[in-house]
């Protein structure tokens, strides 16, 4: 099955949320529809600001069984795989650019019971993730710099998104993709062949109600 025609899956970034109710926002987003769950954890030092790690996550792990996804903004990720694994997530996201040897982190994500992603920033070509396609369930084309939400879509990125579809072609593979997602850019892309969409402020930031705008982008 191609990655366009895979079930569009839906994944609120909480980093949009007020995390002065973290849990309440994360049942509320699983109740409206949630598909995923998408945690972005930040070092400080990979993107210039700082979020959350293992201890927040196994904190709020209870309140939905949800998939829980974890976007790893982090420089040095093997070090604290375990403990993201140990919190609750199922599936960890690590970014390419801080992976000198991608196919052994792919695979420590797994044989901690976890899917393996792995993330390519907006300068970032694809190439280099030929030879580990039997080691990857996720392959997130960021399509925004990452660090902060809110930022717009950079189009220049859908050719790069039809490269990664193709590139997949029947693999069980999700095709993921994150930053200045909206009703609008949505269309634009499943059409270049991604199945799994990222939202952070499209979604705790919409106007009606997070049920409205999961559906939103899902119909997009
Ligand atoms: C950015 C994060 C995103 C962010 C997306 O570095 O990886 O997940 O929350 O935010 P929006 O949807 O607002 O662009
Ligand atoms: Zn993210």
């Amino acid at each position: 099955m191609s990655s366009a025609s895979k079930p569009v899956k839906i994944a609120p970034s909480v980093l949009a949320s007020d995390f002065g109710k973290l849990a309440d926002e994360i049942k509320a987003v699983s109740l409206a529809g949630a598909d995923w769950i998408h945690l972005d954890a930040m070092d400080g030092r990979f993107v210039p600001n700082l979020t959350f790690g293992p201890p927040v996550i196994k904190a709020v792990r209870e309140i939905t069984d949800v998939y829980f996804d974890a976007h790893l903004m982090i420089e040095d990720p093997d070090v604290i795989l375990e403990d993201f694994a140990s919190a609750g997530v199922q599936g960890i996201t690590v970014h390419v650019e801080v992976c000198t040897h991608l196919n052994r982190t792919l695979s420590r994500i797994r044989e901690l019971g976890c899917r393996a992603g792995v993330a390519v920033n907006p300068a970032t070509g694809v190439d280099s993730l030929a030879h580990c396609l039997h080691l990857i369930d996720l392959i997130l084309v960021m399509t925004v710099n990452p660090g902060f939400g809110g930022q717009d879509f950079i189009p220049e990125m859908l050719p790069k998104i039809e490269q990664v579809a193709t590139m997949i072609g029947n693999r069980d593979i999700q095709l993921q993709v994150d930053g200045g997602i909206t009703a609008k850019t949505a269309p634009l892309v499943r059409q270049a062949g991604a199945n799994n969409l990222v939202a952070g402020s499209a979604i705790f930031g919409a106007k009606e109600s997070y049920l409205e705008a999961i559906a939103a982008l899902r119909q997009a």
